[in-house]
C-alpha cells in the first residue's frame, strides 16, 4: 500500500471523535496526529502523505479516544507550567485551570519570600505542581504529599525524569494530608503550599473521561466536596511560616465555603477568591498571620 494523504485522516478521525460525543474532536484529532509524527501541530499542514503503518495506528488511537479514554492517557503526557508529565491509567490528569493557582503560587514565591524559598504541595497527583514550581524556581527546596500508591509511582517517575533533564529534586511523602502528626519537621517552615485536592461534591454526573478514567480518591470527597479541605487546614496553618501564602483548588460550588473555612481557622490575612479559566470560582489563597493571642475575660 502506497502513502496516504494525512488530510482525509484527520478529516475522517474529527468525524468519528465529533459523533461519540469528545468535545473538542478536531483539537484530539490533530493532537493525536501530531504525537504520533512528532511534530508540532501547527505543523500537521506540511506532511502531506503518511505510512500506511501510521495511518493504521493513528486510526486505533482514534478508536480508543472515541471510546472516551483521556487525551492525555493516549499520547502520555499533560502540561503544567513550563514542563510535560508523564500520565497513564491510576493518575489524575493535570487540568488547565490549575495552570491560574500556579501562576499565583510563583508571582507570590517572586515577590518577597525568603531564599531558598519552602514550598509544599498537597495532593500532587502526578507531581504536576510541585515539579512545574522546581522547574521555575530552581533554588526552592519543594515537598510533595501523596496518599495513593499508584499515583505516587507517576509521580516518583516524572520527579526522576525532571532530575534527570537537570532540575533541582523535590522530595514527595507518602501521606494523608489530613492527618494531624505529617511531617511535623516542616511546622513554621513552609513559604507557600499549594494544594489540589479531591473536592467534588459525590455523585456529581461527570463526562465519561473524568468518571471512568481518573481515580475517585483524586476526585471525590464527600458530600459537599469538603472532606479534605476541612481537616488539611489546620495542618496548612501547622506548616506555613508567618507571611506564608496558601493556594486551595476547589469545586466552583464551594469558593465561599473555603474562604470562611480559612477565615474561621483565625490564623489567615488577605483571604481572597479567584475563578478560573471559564469566570468559574476556582481557588482561594490567604497570608499566613501570626497566631491571635486569646483574650481572657
Ligand atoms: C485532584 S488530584 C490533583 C493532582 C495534582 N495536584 C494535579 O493538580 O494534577 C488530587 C490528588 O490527591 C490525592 N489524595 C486524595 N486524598 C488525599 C489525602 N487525604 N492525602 C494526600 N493525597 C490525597 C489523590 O490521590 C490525587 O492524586
Amino acid at each position: 500500500m502506497s502513502r496516504q494523504p494525512l488530510r482525509p485522516a484527520l478529516l475522517e478521525a474529527t468525524a468519528q471523535l465529533a459523533a461519540a460525543g469528545v468535545h473538542s474532536p478536531r483539537n484530539d484529532a490533530e493532537e493525536i496526529a501530531a504525537h504520533l509524527l512528532d511534530c508540532e501541530r501547527t505543523r500537521l499542514g506540511l506532511v502531506p502523505l503518511i505510512e500506511p503503518t501510521v495511518l493504521e495506528a493513528y486510526r486505533k488511537m482514534i478508536d480508543q479516544r472515541a471510546k472516551r479514554i483521556p487525551l492525555q492517557y493516549i499520547t502520555g503526557t499533560a502540561p503544567m507550567g513550563e514542563i510535560d508529565l508523564e500520565v497513564g491509567p491510576g493518575v489524575f490528569v493535570p487540568r488547565p485551570e490549575t495552570e491560574l493557582l500556579l501562576c499565583w503560587a510563583l508571582g507570590f514565591l517572586e515577590s518577597g519570600c525568603q531564599h531558598p524559598p519552602v514550598v509544599l504541595d498537597l495532593c500532587t497527583g502526578s507531581g504536576a505542581l510541585a515539579l512545574a514550581i522546581a522547574h521555575a524556581r530552581p533554588d526552592a527546596v519543594v515537598h510533595a504529599v501523596e496518599l495513593d500508591k499508584r499515583a505516587l509511582t507517576w509521580a516518583r517517575r516524572n520527579a526522576d525524569l525532571r532530575e534527570a533533564d537537570g532540575d533541582t529534586p523535590v522530595t514527595i511523602y507518602e501521606g494523608d494530608v489530613t492527618d494531624p502528626s505529617l511531617l511535623p519537621e516542616l511546622d513554621g517552615k513552609v513559604d507557600v503550599i499549594v494544594a489540589n485536592p479531591p473536592y467534588i461534591p459525590a455523585g456529581v454526573a461527570l463526562e465519561p473521561e473524568v468518571a471512568e478514567h481518573d481515580p475517585a480518591m483524586a476526585l471525590f470527597a464527600g458530600p459537599e466536596g469538603l472532606d479534605v479541605i476541612t481537616p488539611m487546614i489546620a495542618n496548612v496553618s501547622r506548616w506555613l511560616r508567618v507571611g506564608g501564602g496558601i493556594a486551595i483548588e476547589h469545586d466552583d460550588s464551594n469558593g465561599a465555603k473555603v474562604a470562611e473555612l480559612l477565615g474561621g481557622a483565625g490564623e489567615f490575612a488577605a483571604i481572597a477568591e479567584h475563578p478560573d479559566l471559564a469566570g468559574k470560582p476556582r481557588f482561594v489563597v490567604a497570608v499566613r498571620e501570626p497566631a491571635r493571642a486569646t483574650v481572657r475575660g
